[in-house]
C-alpha cells in the first residue's frame, strides 16, 4: 500500500514554512486506514503491551483503533483543562507554538507497559512530554508508533531508547 500517495501535503499551513501532512485523505479510504492500523498492530504485537496512550486529537484516531485491534485499553493524553478527574500536567514546545498536556493520575498503574500512538512525529515535543507523563505515573514506555515521521525535524533524538515505528517518512 502506498500510504504516502494518500497523504495530502499542504504548503504553508498553519503558517508560512510549515509543510502540513494531512491524513484526512488517508482516513477516508477505509482500506488504507485499516491497512495502516494493521501495520502498527503488527509492530505492537511483537511487544508485551498493557495500554495504548495517544495524544489529542489525532493520536486518538490512530491510538483507539490500535487499542481495539490489540484488545488493550486506551489512555487519552489531553490538552490542559479537558480531563475531569485529578491530573498531572507537563508543558511542551510544538513545531509551531506551545501547549500543555495532561493525563489522569489513575490512568496508568506502576509497571504497566505502554505503547504510544500518534499520527505524526515532528519535533518530538509531544511524544517526549507524553513519555514524561507516563513515566511520572510509573508506566513503562515500550515503543511509539506513527503514521508519519518528519525525519528532517529529528524528533527521534528527543526519544532516546524508545523503539520508534513509522509507516511513512519524509
Ligand atoms: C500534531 C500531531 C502530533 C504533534 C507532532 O498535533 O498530531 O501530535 O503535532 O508534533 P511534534 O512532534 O513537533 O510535537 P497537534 O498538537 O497539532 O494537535 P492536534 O492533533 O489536536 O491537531
Amino acid at each position: 500500500m502506498n500510504f504516502k500517495k494518500l497523504i495530502r501535503v499542504i504548503p504553508d499551513f498553519p503558517q508560512e514554512g510549515i509543510s502540513f501532512k494531512d491524513i484526512t485523505t488517508l482516513l477516508k479510504d477505509g482500506e488504507a486506514y485499516q491497512a495502516a492500523i494493521d501495520q502498527l498492530a503488527e509492530f505492537a504485537r511483537k511487544r508485551e503491551i498493557d495500554l495504548i496512550a495517544g495524544p489529542e486529537a489525532r493520536g486518538f484516531v490512530v491510538g483507539t483503533p490500535l487499542a481495539y485491534a490489540l484488545g488493550v485499553g486506551f489512555v487519552p493524553i489531553r490538552k490542559s483543562g479537558k480531563l475531569p478527574a485529578e491530573t498531572i500536567q507537563a508543558t511542551y514546545d510544538l513545531e509551531y507554538g506551545k501547549d500543555a498536556l495532561a493525563v489522569h493520575k489513575d490512568a496508568i498503574q506502576p509497571g504497566q507497559k505502554v505503547l504510544i500512538a500518534d499520527d505524526l512525529l515532528a519535533t518530538g515535543g509531544t511524544i517526549a512530554t507524553t513519555i514524561k507523563l507516563i513515566e511520572q505515573l510509573g508506566g513503562e514506555v515500550v515503543g511509539a508508533a506513527f503514521f508519519i515521521e518528519l525525519s528532517y525535524l529529528n524528533g527521534r533524538e528527543k526519544l532516546p531508547g524508545v523503539d520508534v515505528f513509522s509507516l511513512v517518512t519524509y
